[in-house]
């Protein structure tokens, strides 16, 4: 049942009022509402440039909320279910990290499968957690990695009782769900808390159809892209806690790092559509599914492609699975993911989310419509046609976990030294190697690098894939460590 005060929108409220008032600028930003930078007007307009303003007493100000701001993110709380929400203004990639701040500290453990986000591994460098890598299983046939079986995370909860924390991705990236109420409970009876990556999983919240949410299975921390399926604008994001949170420290946690000029286009693109999804989420993730769905039909229609659903649903490492995500296996047509790509932006002007070894990932949104979609179909069925490859031996890129030696935060401040790619078998990584999207590390700051794992890179670099993270631009060095 919709609540009454979710109609309101605090922050863009009181914007609105503040700009009837006319206020005269002596203040910052300096381009004083855009007149001391016409182009910037051209490019965004007045209304946009005259709404980018500096927090203040009407508006509040993000690092220490009493009135606009508190009153959004106790809305947003209470939308998403949760005991307290922060609004976010750099990215999800601040919200990960300000949940691992929150509950470790420099030599704590924390429990976690190796196919994170690079901002996890980041905020390992930064605050000095050490991981605890779970084993994640990977469907060999399509080269897909799953989620986290409960067995084999209870096994490394008994073997490290002293882990502070449980860190899962759910869903994943391609719509994988792990078990995260039995995850959290078993967490929980061990006084662990668990942080969920919900970046790619805003529209759980909304949509009783559709998998468990983190707050909803009773988690402690989720991060949740509301620029990703929730519709606000990049960069805005969203940071929820459960019950069991000391908000008023994680809001300290924050402010470590976050900006003190955060912007009025974030906060309000959150605000607005915050209250977007609570007054129209349920409808429009309906929506969303049934375009995913239609698309997936169609594209096993045109064979050789798999895109991939509830089916793989094991009740093991595959819990449930995220039916907005249109995740395609492309290796049947000869191609992979990453040239399927590739060739649906410079010939058919389609740009999706991603390509990787195996798959590709449509996102679909409640900006799409069922035309766009034809299209997306049409082109896929051209290229088979056109670019299909016959018996192509291809690698499957399954993912490798590669042995850690030492903890990211050591690893990425030793000594290091820059040695051709070719010649770092055996030596440790100082540094994230990744294919950027999805920004999953290959390797990360203190990991044995393998023949095997260079393999991988120079496949990926040859098949297309953006490869980033190193200090060498061209990922042509790595920075490994000089052992003494
Ligand atoms: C799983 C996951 N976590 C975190 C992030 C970071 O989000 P952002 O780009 O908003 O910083 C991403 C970005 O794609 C992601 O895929």
């Amino acid at each position: 049942m919709e609540k009454v005060e979710q109609r309101y929108a605090p922050i863009y409220e009181a914007l609105e009022r503040f700009r009837r008032k006319r206020v005269v600028p002596f203040d910052v930003p300096g381009h004083k509402r855009g007149r001391g930078n016409p182009e910037l007007v051209e490019l965004l307009g007045e209304k946009c440039v005259g709404l980018d303003v500096n927090s203040m007493k009407p508006l509040d100000n993000l690092g220490h909320p009493i009135s606009v701001i508190k009153q959004a993110e106790r809305l947003t709380a209470d939308c998403f279910g949760a005991e307290n929400a922060f609004l976010m203004v750099n990215g999800t990639t601040s919200a990960v990290q300000a949940m691992i701040m929150s509950v470790c500290k420099e030599g704590e453990k924390i429990i976690l499968p190796r196919n994170v986000h690079k901002s996890v591994i980041n905020a390992l460098v930064l605050n000095g957690a050490v991981p605890v890598y779970v084993n994640v299983k990977v469907n060999s046939k399509i080269g897909l990695t799953l989620g986290v079986s409960v067995e084999e995370i209870e096994r490394v909860m008994n073997e490290n009782p002293d882990a502070k924390a449980v860190f899962i991705n759910n869903p994943t990236y391609y719509g994988i769900c792990s078990d995260i109420k039995t995850i959290t409970r078993l967490a929980h009876e061990r006084g662990m808390k668990v942080l969920v990556d919900e970046a790619h999983g805003t529209h759980l919240y909304f949509n009783a159809e559709l998998p468990m949410s983190a707050m909803e299975a009773g988690a402690d921390l989720a991060a949740v892209s509301m620029h990703k399926s929730g519709g606000s604008l990049t960069q805005s994001s969203i940071l929820l806690c459960g019950a069991g949170v000391d908000a008023d420290y994680v809001r300290q946690i924050i402010n470590l790092t976050q900006t003190t000029s955060a912007s009025y286009l974030l906060l309000s693109s959150l605000d607005i559509s915050r209250r977007n999804l609570a007054l129209r989420g349920e409808e429009s993730f309906a929506k969303v599914a049934k375009m995913a769905s239609y698309a997936r039909d169609e594209i096993n229609e045109i064979g050789g492609y798999y895109a991939y659903g509830r089916e793989l649903i094991d009740g093991d490492s595959v819990c449930d699975f995220d039916v907005t995500k249109l995740s395609v296996y492309t290796q049947g047509i000869g191609l992979t993911g990453i040239e399927v790509y590739d060739l649906l932006r410079d010939e058919y002007d389609i740009q999706i989310e991603f390509g990787d070894i195996g798959n590709i990932l449509a996102y679909i949104s409640i900006g799409d419509r069922i035309q766009e979609i034809e299209r997306l179909v049409g082109a896929l069925e051209d290229i088979k046609r056109l670019y299909g490859r016959q018996g192509a031996e291809l690698y499957c890129g399954e993912f490798i976990q590669p042995e850690m030696v030492l903890s990211p935060r050591k690893a990425f401040y030793s000594t290091k030294e820059m040695l051709p790619i070719e010649e770092t078998a055996g030596r440790i990584c100082g540094e994230i190697v990744m294919c950027y999207p999805p920004g999953i590390p290959i390797l990360t700051p203190g990991e044995r690098i393998t023949p095997e794992i260079i393999e991988y890179i120079q496949y990926s670099r040859e098949k297309g894939c953006s490869l980033q993270g190193t200090k060498d631009p061209k990922c042509e060095l790595l920075n490994v460590i000089v052992e003494e």
